[in-house]
Parts: C-alpha cells; structure tokens; sequence
C-alpha cells in the first residue's frame, strides 16, 4: 500500500476535489488516512498561506515567495507528514515541492537548480510515494476557476501566460518520466477521474 499519496496541477484541474474522494475511499476500506494541504496546515502554515495567498496589499518577491512554500513545507512535513506517517496513516497531500517546482521554478522563472535544492531540502527528504498529476489543458482550467464561487487569491489573479508556464513545469517534470508520477486525464467526470485514480490501489 503506498503510504504518501501528493496531487498536483494546476490551478482549476480540479485536484482538491480528487484528493478528497481518494481520502474517503481509502478511509472507508479501512485505512487510517490524513488529508492535508500545502500551502496552510499548522499554525506557522495558517501564517504563510494568510501571508502569501490571501494578501494583496503587499508585493512578495518571487525569492521571498519561494522561500515561504518552502518554509511551509519543511514545518508541515517536521509536524504534520513524518509524525502521521509514522502512526501509520496514509497521507494525502494537496500539492507538496513539485509545486514550489512548476510555480516557483517555471511560473516565477527562478533558476529550476535553486528551486530544485530548496524544494528537495525543504521536503526533509520525505518523497510521495505516488504523486498523481491531474492533466487538463490551461484555458479548460482557468475557465473552471472563473466559474468558483471562492474569492481568488494571489495566484488565481496571475495572467494566463503564468500559468501557461507553470503547467509546461509540469510538463517538464512529467517528461523526466518519474516512476511516481502518473499522469491523469482530468477534463472527464470527476467519478470517473476518481475511477480511475483508484485503479493505482488495487483490491482493498
Ligand atoms: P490553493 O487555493 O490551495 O489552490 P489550489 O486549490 O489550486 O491548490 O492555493 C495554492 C496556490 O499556491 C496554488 O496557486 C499553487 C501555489 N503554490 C505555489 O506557488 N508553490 C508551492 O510550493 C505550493 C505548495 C503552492
């Protein structure tokens, strides 16, 4: 069974959604399950998703903003995954450091070595096991988040180009051909995205 499960993808590919239905299937079969996020668990990472995403009124420099996700990642995964992890739960996480990879590295145009380091030091070496990539193409994606009713945050209001970018970082990534990432065919039904996500565990 594997035991740290991340989603990606872009903003609108509709990941969350996901990452829940997975958590109440894995929870229902028996299984001890925690379904956590980045940015925003914990109370330095409610301070830095507050800092970073819901703030307008301050201009965060690309450094500055790489060095928060990244700080939120290494005190989520100190306080939140390893000790989960170890209690024997399945952690499911809604973005983890291939975000700070696609966003950060080809979204703010950051030198991907840099990205790559901080990304990796900041995970505290803890790797998903299985991280599902949910593939949809751009402008699918952003016309979804137009039509949500949650306030858009910092990078929701980003240009089309940005996120553009942030998904060929994605691409870029997928293309290494990481045995752990799969990718997802998302602009199906969400029942039957979940479907086929839940092929990856098995009879359980
Ligand atoms: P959120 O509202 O949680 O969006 P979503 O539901 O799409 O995940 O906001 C998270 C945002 O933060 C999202 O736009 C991606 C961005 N992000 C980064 O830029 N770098 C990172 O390392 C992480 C974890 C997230």
């Amino acid at each position: 069974m594997r035991k740290f499960i991340t989603f990606e993808g872009v903003d609108g590919s509709g990941k969350s959604t996901q990452a829940k239905l997975l958590a109440d299937y894995l929870s229902r079969s028996g299984n001890k399950v925690f379904l956590t996020r980045e940015p925003g668990e914990g109370r330095l990472g409610e301070l830095i998703r507050t800092e970073i995403l819901d703030r307008k009124d301050i201009s965060i420099d690309p450094y500055a903003e790489l060095c928060l996700f990244c700080a939120d990642r290494a005190q989520h995964v100190r306080e939140l995954i390893l000790p989960k992890l170890r209690d024997g739960y399945t952690v499911i996480c809604d973005r983890y450091y291939d975000s700070t990879l696609a966003y950060q590295g080809s979204g703010r145009e950051i030198d991907p070595d840099l990205v790559h380091r901080m990304a990796t030091a900041s995970s505290l070496g803890v790797e998903p096991d299985i991280t599902f990539f949910l593939s949809i193409p751009v402008p699918q994606a952003l016309l979804r988040l137009e039509g949500r009713q949650k306030e858009k945050n910092r990078m929701d209001e980003e240009s089309s180009e940005f996120h553009r970018r942030v998904d060929e970082g994605y691409r870029h990534l997928i293309g290494k051909k990481i045995p752990r990432i799969k990718v997802i065919e998302a602009t199906v039904s969400p029942g039957e995205i979940h479907m086929e996500i839940r092929g990856f565990f098995g009879e359980l």
